[in-house]
């Protein structure tokens, strides 16, 4: 099996994107439309970037489906490249604005996971509304969430993650936030994302959330 980005330096990636961009590719609806019409329980990625956590995912779980979905085009282009090099079938990587695709695009508990990782904290408050874990995209995560269905926020910036999980707990009723251990890495791209590799090869702290919606 073909390996991940191997020799991919520590600083490969941009920094937190702080400058104003306005997306203007429009969804691309029949390949969403086919992914969300699988039947294999589905994971979904906001904010997918180069790709790393959603190709390692489908490739060791062939069970599920992974929709990873990132607003710059040239990162979506290149991570699906790079799941038909491996001939990864149960995962897709569409350019979109998740946050608009989340609201109206997917439906009512149809996901078992959404994965947020290492989101542009938008410092300036004037982006505000950018910041992907707004409370309306906070809202539309609960709803699109499988009975058990879980969320998973990770963060390196402490001010993104002492906003948002409290925003998690007051707006939704996920059981949360549950502790996740600081996981060990066996070799140079064993690390959920790129911006967690980044982040802990620099030595700096990363802050993780898992929610899990109650059975009512
Ligand atoms: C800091 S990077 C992290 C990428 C990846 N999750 C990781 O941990 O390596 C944040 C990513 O979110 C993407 N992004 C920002 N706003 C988005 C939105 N509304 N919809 C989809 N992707 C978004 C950015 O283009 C960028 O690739």
């Amino acid at each position: 099996m073909e390996s991940i980005d191997q020799d991919s330096p520590v600083n490969d990636l941009p920094e937190h994107e702080s400058l104003d961009r306005t997306f203007r590719e429009p969804i691309d609806e029949v390949r969403f439309g086919q992914a969300i019409a699988t039947l294999l329980p589905i994971e979904l990625e906001i904010g997918s970037g180069k790709g790393l956590f959603l190709t390692n995912a489908a490739q060791s779980d062939p069970s599920r489906f992974f929709i990873g979905l990132e607003l710059a085009a040239k990162y979506a282009r290149e991570a699906q490249s790079k799941l038909e090099r491996l001939k990864i079938q149960n995962a897709v990587f569409i350019a979109s604005d998740a946050t608009r695709v989340i609201a109206t695009e997917v439906p009512d508990e149809s996901l078992v996971a959404v994965h947020v990782y290492f989101p542009d904290p938008w410092w300036k408050a004037k982006h505000k509304k950018r910041r992907v874990l707004s409370d309306e995209t906070i809202v539309h995560i609960e709803r699109v969430l499988k009975p058990h269905g879980e969320l998973h926020f990770w963060t390196d910036v402490l001010d993104y993650y002492e906003i948002a999980v409290p925003r998690i707990v007051e707006l939704t009723s996920l059981s949360g936030p549950h502790y996740i251990p600081e996981p060990t890495s066996t070799h140079s791209m064993d690390y959920r994302t790129h911006f967690e590799r980044r982040t802990r090869l620099n030595g700096l702290p990363v802050y993780r959330a898992r929610f899990v919606r109650n059975v009512q």
